[in-house]
């Protein structure tokens, strides 16, 4: 099959060549990618997986082949996945419990910007308790991650404050603050983390007596430094966040909520996934607001 692999020397770590086809498992779908979408984790550490490894994590398609095993969606149902690899082939064998069909009204290239980083913003968002009536701070909200996670978060009924250097169209998706910088804020009782290094610290020292901060991510790439006594006083949690494992009754309530207009879905960039690498540069370089989706033509 046609596949972005991974290629030491290529200018993204990654090119589109030909790579062995997957062989599905027992309770395994195959599936033929239509679309996939671009996540920080996955294209800042493709680079350094196996060379000639087909990396991604989000895929939407049809299935070609069902599970041997009888379970799940039948040939020509068109599927949502997410999965540690192999997102960015033309085809993919998915564990059933992974997957969820994907609604008529939506688009594979719309369903595909969903999975790690919606599973991920509700799992965050769950994790925490009750949101009503919450303050939740989300910080790197205008990425794949942030997005989701302001839009779930004021659909529960948490007063949302987002920050991000890029705001816009944060106040439409239902921030009801919208901040570069966290002085000045009020205490928050959640904190959803997606940036680390120095902004981690900010949030902390914004979390209410009481709250919790999911340390989701690390974007700014720089280390996060507490000054003494910073994390001594009224109870207050750090969690050390990891999106978990069967996905698929998480796509498929996020796919219903973009179905019935409950959850927009932002693509910054689409085109087709022989642009991988102008695409990889651009979510990098933050260049993308929302989500980088690939049409595999
Ligand atoms: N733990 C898990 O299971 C899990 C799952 C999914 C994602 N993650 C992690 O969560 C983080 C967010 O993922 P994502 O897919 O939402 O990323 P993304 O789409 O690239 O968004 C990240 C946001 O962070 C902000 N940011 C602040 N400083 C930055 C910097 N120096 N470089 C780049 N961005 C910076 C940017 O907003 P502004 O430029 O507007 O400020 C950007 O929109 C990543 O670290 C990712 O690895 C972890």
């Amino acid at each position: 099959m046609r596949a972005l692999v991974v290629t030491p020397g290529s200018p993204s770590g990654v090119a589109l060549s030909e790579a062995p086809d997957p062989v599905p498992g027992p309770n395994e779908l195959l599936v033929e990618v239509r679309n996939s979408s671009l996540n920080y984790g996955d294209v800042s550490g493709a680079a350094g997986r196996a060379a000639g490894s087909v990396p991604g994590w989000d895929a939407a398609g049809v299935v070609v082949a069902p599970a041997a095993d009888g379970a799940g969606p039948a040939v020509g149902e068109r599927v949502l996945s997410f999965g540690g690899a192999g997102a960015w082939g033309e085809l993919r064998a998915v564990p059933v419990r992974d997957a969820a069909v994907v609604p008529e009204s939506v688009d594979l290239g719309v369903a595909a910007a969903l999975p790690v980083a919606g599973v991920t913003a509700l799992r965050a968002l769950r994790a925490s308790g009750s949101l009503l009536g919450r303050r939740v701070l989300v910080t790197g909200a205008s990425g794949g991650v942030g997005r989701y996670a302001v839009q779930l978060a004021a659909g529960a009924g948490a007063h949302v404050v987002a920050s991000a250097r890029r705001g816009e169209g944060l106040a439409e998706l239902g921030a009801r603050e919208v901040v570069d910088g966290l002085g000045g804020i009020a205490p928050v009782d959640v904190v959803i983390e997606n940036v680390g290094g120095p902004r981690l610290v900010e949030a902390w020292n914004a979390l209410a007596a009481g709250g919790v901060l999911q340390s989701i991510g690390g974007t700014s790439g720089r280390p996060s430094e507490f000054p003494p006594y910073a994390t001594v006083g009224p109870s207050r949690t750090l969690h050390s966040f990891q999106a978990g494992s069967a996905y698929g009754a998480d796509l498929a309530f996020l796919l219903e909520l973009v179905a019935t207009g409950k959850l927009a879905v932002d693509v910054g960039w689409r085109g087709s996934w022989r642009r991988f690498d102008e695409a990889a540069a651009a979510l990098l370089g933050r260049q993308i607001a929302g989500k980088a989706v690939l049409d595999h033509d």
